[in-house]
């Protein structure tokens, strides 16, 4: 009999590339999606990969009816908690709205989990918690920094509620990941990230401007203390971090200790400028990106990359993919978009 893990936010970038991992993994991912930051097409790319219509129950984190509804109709074996809001800039317009669906959001999966006995949980948490640390790479124990965004501020409000939640004595065991930065797509380009208008994020706007929909990319800035001057981050692609996922609701399932949370980084340990993610995007694809060097962006970060000797070692996981592999996969993933539409 298949385990059943609840995949909150399962339409989205990151948890449709996990719901086809855990069932790779002999699990059956079962998603509650609002379809707030998705497409029902989604739905579909995951049948191509898999041959499976996984089961989807559209509706909010925030309404307690539709969870006792999965409750009961399912045996839960676990959660992954995806369902957020995303958008930094976003949240620092809209606090209210990233307040309510971010923490409450968790509040009411948390409750629907106590009432129904289901101890698992895996958090989407994010490498923003660490804002620009004082050494590097970064681990577990580097210290929290004040968020510069209310989006930020929900990570670490969110892990801060599970932990209560586990001092409390409640029969709770959790795992927090800390993602670095996401990018590249299923190599089917079935599923991929469908960012909505104007993206913010480096590669899905790399992607667009090499398909033509942008005139260019700026390069935020090339005067950081870094080798060639531009940010440096950890890319990790999104099939790497689908693994990490399943190997963590494993670990929990394995744990002896009856409650408990705990943080790993998600990262691939290396870090590189946003200009060599350009270069490896030009190398891979054959094109000259069009791109220039503009100012800083404000609120970001110099550099960041994971220490990932805790998620290896916990977790029993490794990167498999490299920044290339990336590139190559979201350049595909784009161009299947360009074709949609
Ligand atoms: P995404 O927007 O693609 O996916 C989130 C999904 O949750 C979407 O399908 C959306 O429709 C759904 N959703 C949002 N609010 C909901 C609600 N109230 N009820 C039901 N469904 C709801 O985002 P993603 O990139 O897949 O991110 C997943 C998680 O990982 C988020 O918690 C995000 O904060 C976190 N994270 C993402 C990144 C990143 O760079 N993508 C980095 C670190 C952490
Ligand atoms: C990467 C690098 C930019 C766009 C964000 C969130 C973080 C996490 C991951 C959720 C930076 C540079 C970008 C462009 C550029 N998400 N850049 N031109 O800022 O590291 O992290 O996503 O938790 O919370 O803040 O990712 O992809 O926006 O930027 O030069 O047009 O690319 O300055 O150095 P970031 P990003």
């Amino acid at each position: 009999m298949h385990k059943n893990i609840l995949v909150t936010g399962g339409a989205g970038y990151i948890g449709s590339h996990v719901s086809v991992r855990l069932h790779e993994e002999g699990y059956n991912p079962i998603i509650l999606d609002n379809f707030s930051n998705s497409e029902k097409s989604v739905l579909a790319g995951l049948k191509n990969i898999t041959g499976k219509d996984f089961k989807c129950y559209e509706g909010d984190i925030l309404d307690p009816s539709i969870l006792t509804k999965i409750f009961s109709e399912n045996e839960i074996e676990g959660v992954i908690h995806f369902a957020a809001k995303k958008a930094v800039g976003e949240s620092v317009e809209k606090p209210l709205e990233y307040y309510k669906n971010n923490v409450s959001g968790l509040v009411t999966v948390l409750e629907a989990m106590s009432q129904y006995g289901c101890e698992n949980l895996v958090f989407s948490s994010s490498c923003t918690v660490y804002g620009q640390p004082d050494e590097l790479p970064v681990t577990e124990q580097s210290p929290k920094k004040p968020a510069n965004s209310p989006y930020g501020n929900t990570k670490q409000i969110g892990e801060e509620i599970i932990e209560d939640t586990v001092k409390s004595g409640a029969m709770l065991k959790s795992i927090a990941l800390r993602y670095f930065n996401p990018i590249g797509a299923h190599s089917s380009s079935e599923i991929g990230e469908l960012p909505l208008g104007v993206p913010n994020n480096l590669v899905p706007f790399i992607t667009q401007t090499a398909a033509g929909l942008r005139d260019k990319l700026t390069v935020f800035g090339s005067d950081y203390d870094t080798p060639d001057g531009t940010c440096i981050r950890d890319y990790i692609h999104v099939m790497d971090l689908a693994d990490a996922h399943v190997q963590t609701i494993k670990y929990l399932e394995n744990h002896t200790e009856s409650s408990f949370f705990d943080v790993i980084n998600i990262g691939t340990g290396r870090g590189n400028t946003v200009l060599e993610a350009i270069h490896s995007f030009e190398k891979v694809t054959g094109q000259n990106l069009n791109y220039e060097i503009g100012p800083r962006r404000a609120g970001d970060v110099e550099k960041v990359y994971a220490q990932v000797d805790k998620s290896e070692k916990l977790l029993n996981w490794k990167t498999k993919y490299s920044l290339e592999d990336s590139m190559r996969d979201s350049w595909n993933w784009q161009m299947r978009l360009s074709r949609k539409s």
